[in-house]
């Protein structure tokens, strides 16, 4: 009998990843994909085999219907001070549907005393799914490629520059698509997965100078890396409208970096799908137009 697999944030960076590698592979599993925003739902409606439900986080009633006939679920949510409520409500229907494995998308450096609140808000919300019983695989992806585009791609596109506080510190930064590459492989193999956490992260460490090296081959513009201050970042940040949660959340990220943190490099994509992980100038080439 085929089996239904409910992709969780699936009109987001890594979740529309998970639901169209999901829906080309031969495996024939249906998807269900939940979509917040109806306008965002197009991200995914167009593959085979999915079909989009909404999900609203804050309104648990949803959740039911969105759980019925469901045997794998990949958990994403996006990044907010109720991450453990809002997981919380999924791991309870998962256990009242009877969901076989969850595959969760959590964080590098997730730990109750960790520094990030983000970090130990997902390792609490880690260990609520390790009680549940159900088993479990934990992604833990380092900053994404994908936030080039996503926070960096305006001044990118418009001063051919972007404004970081990191100076000189490296960032083994990972593409989005390999991340979504582990977790299929994940919600598709099973079992030899159950219990086990993933760091996730790309090929090599780069500096932010490096990146935009990179970025400018790629797109043949010269395209500048400004180190700033921890103050002027979160002047920017608050301009472009980012809650204060969020400012703080990536302040204390950006200094995480700068102490060396985020530069280790792991054989997590290649370990799980047999090939190697995403260079960023692979990453770089992919996407040159979001940049120009
Ligand atoms: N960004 C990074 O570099 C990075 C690195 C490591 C780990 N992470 C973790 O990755 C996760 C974020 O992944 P992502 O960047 O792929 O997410 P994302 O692109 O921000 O997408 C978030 C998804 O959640 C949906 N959503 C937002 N509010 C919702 C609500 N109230 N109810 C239901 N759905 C809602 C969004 O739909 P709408 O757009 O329609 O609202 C979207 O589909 C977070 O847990 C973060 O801590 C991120």
């Amino acid at each position: 009998m085929v089996g239904t697999i409910l992709v969780t944030g699936a009109t987001g960076t890594v979740g529309s990843e998970v639901v169209r590698q999901l829906s080309r592979d031969a495996s024939s599993y249906n998807i269900k994909a939940g979509v917040h925003s109806v306008e965002n739902a197009n991200k995914v409606q167009q593959y085979d085999r999915v079909k989009g439900l909404q999900i609203d986080y804050d309104k648990i009633e949803g959740l039911e219907s969105a759980f019925k006939d469901v045997d794998k679920l990949f958990l994403l949510t996006h990044p907010s001070p109720k991450t453990v409520e809002h997981e919380s409500n999924l791991v309870t229907e998962a256990k009242k549907s009877g969901i076989k494995h969850i595959v969760k998308q959590s964080i590098r450096g997730a730990d109750l005393d960790a520094d990030v609140e983000a970090m130990r808000l997902h390792r609490q919300t880690e260990k609520l799914i390790e009680e549940s019983g159900i088993p479990y695989t934990f992604l833990r992806p380092n900053e994404f490629m994908q936030g080039f585009i996503n926070f960096q791609g305006t001044t990118i596109k418009s001063n051919n520059a972007f404004y970081i506080p990191a100076e000189d510190a490296k960032v083994s930064f990972v593409d989005a698509r390999d991340i979504a590459a582990v977790a299929v492989k994940a919600l598709l193999e099973g079992d030899k997965h159950y219990n086990k956490t993933y760091m996730i992260t790309g090929p090599e460490a780069l500096s932010y100078h490096q990146a935009a090296d990179i970025l400018s081959k790629a797109t043949g513009k010269k395209i500048d890396y400004v180190n700033i201050s921890d103050e002027e970042a979160r002047g920017g940040m608050k301009e472009a409208g980012l809650d204060d949660w969020l400012i703080n959340t990536i302040s204390d990220l950006y200094t995480v970096y700068r102490k060396g943190y985020a530069s280790s490099v792991s054989s997590a994509v290649e370990e799980v799908t047999g090939r190697k992980a995403t260079a960023f100038v692979e990453f770089a080439k992919d996407y040159a137009d979001a940049f120009i």
